[in-house]
């Protein structure tokens, strides 16, 4: 049975690891509505065009184009699979809208998890942090470095900074997340569905395992 839960987290959280990691163990997808995002402004597209900007300066992109994007992915993509959201809902108008999505879909929502870590961890990981500019695999020069420098260890392609990884725009994306993100735990504990925390700040190992047990697997 497709059994759809949210990764919950601050930006540099570690949603992106552990959801990579839980997919591949569970036989799940991931949407990382971010990575949706980045590949349109890569590619050009009228939707990145307009999501560049709110994603440059560390803002939250519109909700109706958020909310697009999953429904696109719900009916094509990931119609018989099970999904793992990354960094889906940020709203509250974007959890009603998944809400009424998978009511329509016959989709349950098995579980939140919530990754926590402290804001300074957040600020060094993602100040650390380089992703691969030709294949999107993300690397730490602190935690995770490369074996080669300034190359991924996939595909040799450069690795850069992401543009919204500078420090005034961490800032700006870890306000954001407390004013118009967190909330919505409030939200998901007021509801039928599970919140499960786990402390992001242990090893990638660590936490991995604790989010598979927090999921009864
Ligand atoms: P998005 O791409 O979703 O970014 P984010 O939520 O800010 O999260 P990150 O990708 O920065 O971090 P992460 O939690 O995935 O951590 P990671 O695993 O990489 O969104 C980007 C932008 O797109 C938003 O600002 C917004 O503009 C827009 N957007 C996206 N979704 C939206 C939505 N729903 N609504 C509106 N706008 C939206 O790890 C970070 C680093 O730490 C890595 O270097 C990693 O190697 C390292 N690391 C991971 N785990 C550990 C560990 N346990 N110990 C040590 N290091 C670790």
């Amino acid at each position: 049975m497709r059994q759809d839960l949210i990764l919950f987290g601050p930006p540099g959280a570690g949603k992106g690891t552990q959801g990579a990691l839980l997919a591949e163990r569970f036989g799940m997808v991931r949407l990382s509505t971010g990575d949706v995002l980045r590949e349109a402004v890569r590619r050009g597209t009228d939707m990145g065009l307009a999501a560049k900007r709110f994603m440059d300066a560390g803002e939250l992109v519109p909700d109706d184009v958020i909310l697009g994007i999953v429904r696109d992915y719900l009916s094509g993509d990931a119609a018989e699979q099970s999904v793992i959201f990354d960094g889906f809902p940020r709203t509250l108008p974007q959890a009603r809208g998944l809400d009424e999505l998978l009511d329509d879909l016959g989709r349950p929502l098995s579980a939140v998890l919530v990754l926590d870590v402290d804001d300074e961890a957040l600020v060094r990981r993602l100040s650390g942090r380089r992703s691969c500019a030709a294949c999107g695999a993300v690397f730490n020069l602190e935690t995770d470095p490369p074996v080669e420098q300034g190359r991924c260890d996939q595909c040799s392609g450069e690795l850069v900074l992401r543009p919204d990884d500078e420090p005034a725009t961490v800032r700006r994306r870890l306000e954001v997340y407390s004013q118009q993100t967190a909330p919505l735990l409030d939200y998901y504990r007021q509801s039928p569905v599970e919140v499960h925390h786990v402390d992001g700040q242990q090893s990638i190992e660590k936490v991995q395992a604790q989010l598979a047990e927090a999921l009864g697997r």
